[in-house]
């Protein structure tokens, strides 16, 4: 699935589609920063939870792709040195350094423009009312109330200590939406019964938080070469993280304690949702 968004994003990216050309350079390290890396987990998601509903991959793909498209911007603008400041990502050099500040802050601004582009496009789906919900869905989840929140509140809370609940909220908005957001697409998508996107929205808020907390253990544990990015950077910089809150042997009890709820919350979908289910195992237990 992963070759199938990746082909479909390089298609997006060559730069034929629209009336005028992009100019090279953006458009170069446009791909740079969303090709060729990436778990792709989000459009994952995405195709899985409308596949619950009975939604081709085709019929997914490319709202997926839009998907994966935020995710590529928020990393490329995660690693600024106004931001994170790292140098390493997807196991090459960041795009502000392969390239220079200004591209990689064009770059997001370009991936973040392309996603909406690609929801309004009607090859994307035919009703104009699914893709008008889909787009709303991802403006929230991506905007102030969502990701670029959730960043702005992980940049306020460096160096600061919060509170456990104030740290699951900055990371619920910068890191969870969106991961949310790929389940009730999936649902949008299916035009799936109330109940049905009710549980699919909590899997995505669960799995969300799961992500995250996964992601601060590998700071501190996890393998340079196996993550492709730099480990030990929260502690460096100051980062809110539960890990630092709760220490790593509780932190660690509290992610699987979220892994068994995540499956938790596909009950109503019984075996439908197996996939769903070893992606939340996948989550909790990855290494990369
Ligand atoms: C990393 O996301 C950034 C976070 C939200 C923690 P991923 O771990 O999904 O990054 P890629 O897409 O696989 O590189
Ligand atoms: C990134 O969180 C979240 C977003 C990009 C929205 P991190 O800053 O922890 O991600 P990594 O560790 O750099 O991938
Ligand atoms: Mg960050
Ligand atoms: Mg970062
Ligand atoms: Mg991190």
């Amino acid at each position: 699935m992963a070759a199938q968004v990746e082909r479909r994003l390089a298609d997006f990216l060559s730069g034929v589609r629209g009336p005028v050309a992009p100019p090279d350079r953006l458009a170069a390290a446009m791909r740079y920063a969303a090709l060729g890396g990436g778990k792709r987990l989000r459009p994952f998601l995405l195709i899985e939870s409308a596949a619950l509903f009975g939604v081709k991959l085709e019929n997914a793909l490319d709202a997926a792709t839009a998907l994966e498209c935020i995710h590529a911007y928020s990393l490329v603008h995660d690693d600024l040195p106004g931001m994170d400041d790292d140098a390493m990502r997807r196991g090459r050099e960041t795009v502000h350094i392969a390239y220079d500040e200004g591209t990689a802050i064009l770059v997001g601004d370009g991936l973040l423009t392309l996603a909406f582009e690609i929801l309004a496009t009607p090859e994307t789906h035919s009703d104009p009312a699914v893709r008008g919900e889909l787009t709303l869905g991802l403006a929230r989840a991506a905007g102030w109330a969502g990701m670029a929140g959730g960043q702005s509140l992980d940049l306020e809370a460096e160096g600061k200590r919060l509170r456990a609940d104030e740290v699951r909220h900055l990371q619920a908005l910068k890191t969870g939406v969106l991961i949310q957001y790929a389940c009730i697409a999936g649902s949008i998508l299916g035009q799936a019964p109330v109940r049905e996107r009710s549980a699919l929205e909590a899997y995505g808020r669960l799995l969300g938080q799961a992500f995250q907390l996964a992601d601060d253990l590998l700071d501190v544990t996890g393998d340079e070469a196996k993550l492709g990015k730099r480990t030990g950077k929260d502690g460096d910089a100051g980062k809110a993280t539960l890990v630092s809150l709760l220490g790593l042997e509780h932190a660690k009890t509290e992610l699987l304690r979220l892994e068994a709820e995540t499956i938790d919350a596909l009950e109503v979908f019984g075996d439908r949702a197996n996939i769903l289910r070893e992606t939340a195992r996948f989550v909790s237990r990855r290494e990369h």
